[in-house]
Order: C-alpha cells, then structure tokens, then sequence
C-alpha cells in the first residue's frame, strides 16, 4: 500500500466483467451483477479504510437501458436493496452521492437517494459518488445549456467562462478532478463515463473481472497509479 500522498485523490471505478462472471459459472447475468454488488460494497468500505478521499463508480449509465428487461430490473432491485441497506454506512463515515440523472427513477427510489446524501452529508471520510442513469456527454451537454442560459440573459459573458466555472456545473461540482481511472474485466474504454473530470486521469486496466476484484487488486492498482509520474503536458 503507497503511503497517503501517493493516493489518488478521485479514483472512477468501472464495474465492468458481471456478465462474464456469471457466465462462466453457467448463472443467469443477474446473478453476476449480485455478485458485483458485494464486491461493490467490500471496495468502498476498503478505500474508505485507507484514506482515499473521492470514489466515483459507474453503476448503471444512460445507455444501460437498452439491456433485456429482467436484467434492468435486477440492477435496479440492486440500487433498493442498496438503499435500504444505506445504513450500514452510516457508523463508517461515508457521504454518499448519487450522480446522474435520477428524475427517471420511480419516487420511492428519489426519496430514499434523497434520505441517505441527507443522513451522510456531514460526513468527513470517503465521498462516495455512485453514477446511476449516467452518461458523460449528457452531463457536459447539461453544463453548457446552462451557461448558455445564463449567458442568453447577460447573466455571464461567454469570454469569461473558465473550465472551474463550467466544472461547478458537473454532478461532481466542488470535488476535485478524477485521477485514476479503473476498469476491470479486459475492456479498455472510457464508455461515457466523466469524460470532463478524467482529462488527465492516469488509465488502468486489468484482466480481472469485476465480482473477483478484491482488496489485494486495489493494492496492486494502487501501487501501480504511485509509480507513475504524472506531469499533466508539462515536463
Ligand atoms: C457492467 O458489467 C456492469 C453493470 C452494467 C452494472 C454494475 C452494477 C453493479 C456492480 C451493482 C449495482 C450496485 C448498485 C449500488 C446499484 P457487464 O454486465 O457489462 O459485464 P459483461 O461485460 O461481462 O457482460
């Protein structure tokens, strides 16, 4: 384990590989997004041991939607077990956030996410952004509406908007950008996902699929994303 300022401030976290988990095991995809989920669970409460500030993972994005019904339906039952569940949180210091546009979620969902940011909002140690109904291009496309808004009003002059201004329009406003960049299962793409706050993101992949990543897996992350020497296009 890297000694604390060799952390990353945000990591994103793709939970990639369920399908293939349960395939391999001859289960039906559902069953390997349950198995994600206390892997899910395991790692928050990992990096929220260690000290890492900012954890964003992506759990369901914008394009999900088009998975068959059942599968859908089983992710989301996932989300409510996971909200009801919140509690468990709540003796560990964890503020978790919801990132996304939630609005499509039935109103029971709403107001359970509304309840657990309410109860975890003074808390100090991991902020836990969990990306639902998510994608990168929509969240930048919101942004600039807005200041265009704003602009369209005389509100703003478009010469003086800066990138932190258009950075306080993200879901992830007042965090810090994302350093490292996970993802598990073989894929090495970004798939929509905070595409403005990993412009200098260190990227690593890994073979392993996502329900088999366990604490020793972020170690060796970790290590690696310590190792590398970041100097953001300078030299
Ligand atoms: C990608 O694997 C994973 C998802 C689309 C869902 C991720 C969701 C969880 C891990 C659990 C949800 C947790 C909460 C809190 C709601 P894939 O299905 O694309 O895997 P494959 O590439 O092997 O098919």
């Amino acid at each position: 384990m890297p000694e604390q300022h060799l952390l990353p401030r945000h990591i994103g976290l793709i939970m990639d590989g369920n399908g293939r988990w349960a395939k391999k095991r001859g289960l039906p995809r559902k069953a390997g997004h349950k198995a994600g989920a206390k892997t899910f669970k395991k790692i928050v409460r990992y990096c929220n041991q260690i000290g890492v500030p900012y954890l964003t993972v992506y759990a369901f994005s914008t394009e999900n939607w088009s998975r068959p019904q059942e599968e859908v339906d089983g992710i989301i039952r996932l989300l409510r077990d996971f909200l009801a569940d919140a509690s468990n949180y709540r003796d560990e210091n964890i503020r978790t956030r919801f990132v996304g546009d939630i609005s499509v979620f039935d109103s029971d969902i709403q107001r359970k996410i509304a309840e657990c940011e309410e109860v975890s909002a003074s808390h100090t140690g991991l902020t836990l952004n969990i990306a639902i109904n998510y994608g990168g291009r929509d969240e930048i496309l919101c942004a600039a509406r807005r200041l265009a808004a704003e602009a369209a009003v005389g509100k703003r002059l478009p010469e003086t908007i800066t990138a932190e201004d258009f950075s306080e329009q993200l879901y992830t406003a007042g965090e810090p950008d994302v350093d490292l960049i996970i993802r598990p299962s073989g894929e090495q793409r970004l798939s929509n996902f905070l595409l403005w706050q990993a412009a200098y993101a260190e990227y690593i992949f890994l073979d392993t699929l996502w329900p088999d990543f366990d604490e020793a897996c972020m170690d060796r992350v970790l290590e690696e994303y310590a190792s590398r020497n970041r100097r953001f296009g300078g030299v």
